[in-house]
C-alpha cells in the first residue's frame, strides 16, 4: 500500500515559527510519530506532502524511505494529496494520515485497511459527544455513507450528526487520480475537499466503508498548544499505564514523563516527578527517587538513584547508588556498589568496583580504581584551558578532602593523599602525598569592627 501523509498546513493557531508538524510531543515531532506508525505497516512508498516551513520539515524527518511532495499553496486537503499522486504506485490502494494526528495505533489502521480491501473506498470515522468543526459523515435509510459535508458547508440538521470524518481514509490508487482532478472548489472555503472524494467513489459504484478507532484519542489532531498539551497528557498516561501493566512501581502515574524508550527490569520503581529521555534501561530492583532527568542511560540491578538526580548519558553497575542532588554526564561508567553523592558531577570517568564520591566533587575524564575514596571537594583539573587531559586513581587509593589532581596525573595503588593537597606530579605505590604547609597560629589578633557613620 502507498501512505500519504499531509503536513503543508501552516499551523497558525500554534502561533509558533516552527512548522506545525514539528511541535514535538514526548520529545519527538508529531510527525515523526505519524511516520513510525506509518512504517510499522510496511508501505510500499510513503510520501510526506510539504508545504510551510517544507525544508524545515525535510531536515527534521527526511530519511531513505520517505518521499516528499510539495503542495506550494494549500488548497484544500484533495489538493494535497494530488501533489503525492505522481510518486504513488497506482495498483496498490492509498492510505491517507495527517502530520498532525500523532496518536493513531497501527491496529486501528489494519481495521479500516481491512474493511477497505484493494476496492472499496474507506473512511475512518467516530461518534464524538461534540462533532462542531468536524467533517460530518451523513448516511442514507440503510445505513450507507452517502457523502462528507465539511462543519461550515452543512445544513443544520447535518450539524446534529455526530459521526464525524477523522480525515484518516484509503481509496485504490488507480481511480484516485481522476476523482481528485474533478474536485471542485465551490464550498465555503473555496478548497478542494478530500471529503468529497467519497461522492466521486459513489458515482463509480464503489463501495464506500467505514471502519473505527479502538478509543477517540487516537483521532484527534494538534491545531492549538493547548490540544498539543492534551494529547501530551493522553500519550503520557498510556505510556505510564504500559509500564503499571509490566509490573513497573509508579508512585504516580500522572507524574513520570517518557520522551523515548524506557526499559524496566523487574521490581523496579520510579517516584514522582521523573523525566526519562532518550533510551533509558533500568535492571531488575532499580528505584529511582523524586524528580530525576534521566536520559540516555543503562543502571544495574539494584541500583538507587536518589531524588534530584540528573543523568545525561552513564553506566552504572548493580547496587550502585546515586545522589540525591548527583550528575551524570556521557562517558560516566560507575562499577558495581559505586557511590556517586551529592553534588558530585562525573564526566567521561570510570569509577571502579565500590569507589566512592560521596560530596562536592568533580571528576572528569578520570580513570578511578576499585574502592577509591574521593573525598569531598575533590577536583580533577582536567583542561589546561586548551586541551583536555586524564587522571589516572588506581585502586585503593585514599583522597583527602578538599584535594586537585592536575592532570595528567597517576596516582599508583594504595596512595593516600593528605587533606587539600594539589597533586600535579606522579605519585608511586603506597605512598603519602602531602604540599608541605604551614599552620600558623598567632596570639593578639583583634578582629575588625564596624566603623560608626
Ligand atoms: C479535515 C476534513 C474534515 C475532518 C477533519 C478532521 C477536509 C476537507 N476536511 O478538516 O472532514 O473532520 O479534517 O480533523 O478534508 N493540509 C494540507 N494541505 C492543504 C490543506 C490541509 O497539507 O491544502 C493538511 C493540514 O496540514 C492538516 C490536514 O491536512 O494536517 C487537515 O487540514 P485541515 O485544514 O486542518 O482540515 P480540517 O479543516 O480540519
Ligand atoms: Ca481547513
Amino acid at each position: 500500500m502507498n501512505i500519504v501523509i499531509l503536513a503543508a498546513g501552516m499551523g497558525k493557531r500554534m502561533r509558533s515559527a516552527l512548522p506545525k508538524v514539528l511541535h514535538p510531543l514526548a520529545g519527538r515531532p508529531l510527525l515523526a510519530h505519524v511516520i513510525d506508525t506509518a512504517r510499522t505497516l510496511s508501505p510500499t512508498r510513503l510520501v510526506v506532502v510539504v508545504g510551510h516551513g517544507a525544508e524545515k520539515v525535510r531536515d527534521a524527518v527526511g530519511a531513505p524511505d520517505v518521499q516528499f511532495a510539495v503542495q506550494d499553496k494549500q488548497l484544500g486537503t484533495g489538493h494535497a494529496v494530488q501533489q503525492a499522486l505522481p510518486l504513488l504506485d497506482p495498483s496498490v490502494p492509498t492510505l491517507v494520515l495527517y502530520g498532525d494526528v500523532p496518536l493513531t495505533r497501527a491496529s486501528t489502521l489494519k481495521r479500516l485497511l481491512d474493511a477497505a480491501g484493494t476496492e472499496r473506498y474507506g473512511v475512518l470515522t467516530v461518534t464524538v459527544d461534540d462533532p462542531t468543526g468536524y467533517g460530518r459523515i451523513v448516511r442514507d435509510a440503510n445505513g450507507a455513507v452517502r457523502k462528507i459535508v465539511e462543519q461550515k458547508d452543512a445544513s443544520d440538521e447535518e450539524r446534529r450528526i455526530a459521526e464525524i470524518n477523522t480525515g484518516i481514509v484509503v481509496s485504490p490508487t488507480r481511480t484516485l487520480e481522476a476523482w481528485l482532478a474533478s474536485l471542485k472548489n465551490d464550498n465555503a472555503q473555496g478548497e478542494f475537499y478530500l471529503t468529497d472524494v467519497v461522492e466521486r467513489a459513489i458515482e463509480a459504484g464503489v463501495e464506500v466503508v467505514t471502519a473505527q478507532p479502538d478509543a477517540e484519542w487516537e483521532t484527534l489532531g494538534v491545531n492549538s498548544k493547548v490540544q498539543l498539551a492534551e494529547l501530551e497528557r493522553v500519550h503520557q498516561r498510556n505510556v505510564a499505564y504500559a509500564l503499571l501493566d509490566a509490573g513497573v512501581t509508579l508512585a504516580d502515574p500522572a507524574r513520570i514523563d517518557v520522551r523515548g524508550t524506557l526499559e524496566c527490569g523487574a521490581d523496579v520503581s520510579i517516584d514522582v516527578n521523573c523525566v526519562f529521555e532518550g533510551r533509558v534501561t533500568l535492571a531488575d530492583n532499580v528505584s529511582i527517587g523524586p524528580n530525576c532527568v534521566i536520559r540516555d542511560a543503562s543502571i544495574g540491578a539494584g541500583t538507587r538513584v536518589d531524588a534530584y538526580t540528573h543523568i545525561e548519558g552513564g553506566t552504572t553497575g548493580a547496587k550502585v547508588v546515586l545522589g540525591p542532588y548527583a550528575r551524570l554526564r556521557p562517558g560516566a561508567v560507575l562499577g558495581d556498589e559505586a557511590h556517586v553523592g551529592n553534588f558530585v558531577e562525573v564526566k567521561n570517568a570510570v569509577m571502579g568496583h565500590g569507589a566512592k564520591a560521596n560530596h562536592l566533587s568533580y571528576i572528569g575524564d578520570s580513570d578511578i580504581g576499585a574502592r577509591v575514596n574521593v573525598g569531598a571537594g575533590t577536583i580533577t583539573c582536567n583542561y589546561d584551558g586548551a586541551n583536555k587531559h586524564r587522571t589516572v586513581i588506581e585502586d585503593d587509593v585514599f583522597i583527602g578532602s578538599d584535594t586537585q589532581l592536575v592532570a595528567p596525573v597517576r596516582v599508583a595503588r594504595g596512595v593516600t593523599i593528605a587533606a587539600g593537597t594539589t597533586v600535579w606530579k606522579d605519585v608511586g605505590e603506597g605512598e603519602l602525598v602531602l604540599n608541605e604547609k604551614r599552620q600558623v597560629s598567632k596570639t593578639g589578633y583583634v578582629r575588625p569592627t564596624k566603623k560608626k557613620v
